[in-house]
């Protein structure tokens, strides 16, 4: 099995639960804080998923602004479309990272989040990003490190090779800890660089538990596995939740950019 960039309804509808549990929720807020976008401004979500991104980005730039939201898997934009439908600020297409549909220097804010790990031309979707944004224009690019990620689990090694066969699901599994250098390379300036910390103790309707299913899913259909080790470490987890013992813990990585003016 190799890496998997497209999203069928399946996989959008999993995405789609896992965002809405509190983590993803907190998660998305503090991009937000971070790139404080202000009412009036035009902001592009760059692989937008579901559609929560745009809408809360919607909310923050108010009917003076405007959210321009891209994503190249059509269930996602389905999605997308549906959770959007009551702001008439959002516009949701389809498009890729890589030759984003918008004109030079449209935007004065922009998003990734969670997005660039899953593109083999990174130094393409840049250049793109710093091509969208206005002189001044800031962008907050969000990625994760599957290195940091940390189970309580009986067995450590079958939990690592679980986690390093799901490593394998995106070109970038350690994207986020390796921006800068083609951030500055595409000609923009890294004015931030902040963790953000995902913690769970329960597995119930969290963040860890979505992960748990998705993981254990992978791990089931990739070459490596037999199909009772991925079964076996999901019922760990589970046994262990039944005590509880849950300790998940999953580190991304915020860059905060801004185009020179
Ligand atoms: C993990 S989801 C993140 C969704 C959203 N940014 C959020 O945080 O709520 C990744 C999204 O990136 C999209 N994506 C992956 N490769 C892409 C590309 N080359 N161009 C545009 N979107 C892409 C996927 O279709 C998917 O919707």
């Amino acid at each position: 099995m190799g890496t998997k960039t497209e999203f069928d309804s399946k996989e959008a509808a999993g995405v789609e639960s896992l965002y809405q549990t509190d983590a993803a929720e907190r998660r998305r807020r503090f991009v937000r804080t971070t790139l404080e976008p202000q009412p009036g401004e035009r902001v592009l979500s760059i692989g937008c998923g579901p559609g929560f991104e745009p809408v809360e980005l919607a909310d923050a730039v108010t009917s003076d602004g405007r959210v321009d939201a891209i994503d190249a898997s059509e269930p996602m934009i389905h999605l997308a479309k549906k959770r959007c439908e009551d702001h008439e600020n959002v516009t949701v297409q389809h498009g890729l990272a890589t030759e984003l549909p918008v004109e030079d220097g449209a935007f004065d804010a922009a998003t990734s989040v969670q997005v660039f790990e899953y593109i083999e031309d990174l130094d393409a979707a840049l250049s793109e990003l710093e091509r969208v944004l206005r002189p001044g224009g800031r962008a907050a690019v969000y990625a994760t490190d599957w290195d940091s990620l940390v189970w309580n689990a009986a067995d450590r090694e079958r939990s690592r090779r679980v986690a390093d066969a799901w490593a394998d699901h995106c070109p970038r599994p350690h994207l986020g800890s390796d921006l800068r250098s083609p951030l500055r390379s595409a000609g923009l300036s890294v004015d931030r660089v902040a963790p953000f910390t995902i913690v769970e103790t329960e597995l119930e309707d969290t963040f860890a538990g979505y992960m748990r299913g998705i993981l254990r899913s992978y791990a089931t259909e990739h070459d490596e596995f037999d199909t009772e080790t991925p079964q076996a470490w999901g019922e760990d987890l589970r046994e262990r939740d039944r005590n509880g013992e849950t300790l998940f813990s999953l580190t991304a990585f915020l860059y905060l950019v801004s185009k020179p003016e």
